[in-house]
């Protein structure tokens, strides 16, 4: 961990997890991370519902599945919700960010599931008792890690453009 870069690096999406509780501490670390992130005008729109028992979270994988079928098997999930405002998705997206690396540095194994836009994002809603207003942004599922997946990424020479295209 003294390369700072490995926050960055050492995150990878996880879908294979150990059984095996994970601490509560833990689990609010990352929405505190989350909450830090930016947001437009400040608003700070979200809301998260962190899922740990195993009945639900095998309920809540049946109603997103196939894309987090594996939820099944995760430890715990936390879901991002926003109320409806202009940047609902760019603020839960950052704030989404933060739990995936704050999970990350604690040495969990952690995928994004994709919610907005998905025809499942109403029916989790109403699994969670959500008020109408808000959007279903994402579901991070959580457990032990695994697996460990070579990252598959750009380089930064073919990305980059200096000044102009
Ligand atoms: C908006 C968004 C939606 C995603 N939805 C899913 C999903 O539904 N199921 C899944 O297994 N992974 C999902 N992922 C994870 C991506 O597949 C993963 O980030 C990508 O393959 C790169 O791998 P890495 O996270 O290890 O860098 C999603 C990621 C993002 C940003």
């Amino acid at each position: 961990m003294s390369d700072p870069k490995f926050i960055f690096t050492g995150r990878r999406s996880i879908r294979k997890y150990k059984q095996g509780d994970i601490p509560r501490t833990l689990l609010e670390e990352a929405v505190w991370a989350a909450s830090q992130a930016p947001t437009a005008r400040n608003v700070q729109p979200w809301e998260f519902v962190v899922v740990t028992q195993g009945p639900r979270l095998k309920e809540l994988s049946t109603i997103v599945s196939p894309n987090g079928a594996f939820l099944e098997f995760a430890s715990a999930c936390i879901v991002v919700f926003c109320h409806d405002t202009k940047y609902y998705l760019e603020d839960g997206s950052a704030a989404t960010t933060q739990a995936l690396l704050s999970l990350s540095m604690a040495g969990l194994g952690a995928c994004w599931i994709a919610g907005d836009k998905k025809e499942y994002a109403e029916k989790v809603k109403m699994f969670l008792g959500g008020a109408a207003d808000l959007k279903l942004v994402s579901l991070i599922a959580v457990g032990r890690p695994a697996e460990a997946p070579a990252p598959q990424k750009r380089g930064l020479k073919e990305l980059i453009h200096w000044e102009k295209f």
